[in-house]
C-alpha cells in the first residue's frame, strides 16, 4: 500500500508559499524538517513543547477541523509565541490526517524562542 500523502502549504510572512507533500501521520514540524524548508529557527526544541518557534496560524475553517485541540502545555507555550492569534497552534502538535489535505498555514514574521 502506498503511503498516504497530503498537500501542505506554508505561507511565509513575505507572502512566499512553500508547497510540500507530506505524509499522513507526520506533524507539521516533521514536514518542515523532512522537506528541508528554509524557515529560520523553526522547531528549535524539536517538538518537545518548550520553545514555541513552531507557531503557525491557521485559517479559521482549518483550525476548527483539526482533530485534536491544544493541550494545556501547548496553550502555555502559545502564550509566549510572537503574534499569537485566535487560530494559532504549534506545528509540532498538529498531526496530519487525510482530511487535512490542502492545509495552508501561515508562519509569523518573528519567532520567539521561549527558552531564551
Ligand atoms: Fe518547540 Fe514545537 S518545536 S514547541
Amino acid at each position: 500500500l502506498k503511503e498516504e500523502k497530503v498537500k501542505v502549504t506554508f505561507v511565509l510572512y513575505d507572502g512566499k508559499k512553500l508547497e510540500t507533500e507530506a505524509k499522513v501521520g507526520d506533524t507539521l514540524l516533521d514536514v518542515v524538517v523532512n522537506n528541508d524548508l528554509n524557515i529560520e529557527g523553526y522547531g528549535a526544541c524539536e517538538g518537545t513543547l518548550t520553545c514555541s518557534t513552531c507557531h503557525v496560524v491557521l485559517k479559521k475553517e482549518d483550525y476548527d477541523r483539526l482533530p485534536e485541540e491544544a493541550c494545556d502545555e501547548e496553550r502555555d507555550m502559545l502564550d509566549l509565541a510572537y503574534g499569537l492569534t485566535d487560530t494559532s497552534r504549534l506545528g509540532c502538535q498538529i498531526t496530519l490526517t487525510k482530511d487535512l489535505d490542502g492545509l495552508e498555514v501561515k508562519v509569523p514574521e518573528t519567532i520567539n524562542d521561549a527558552r531564551s
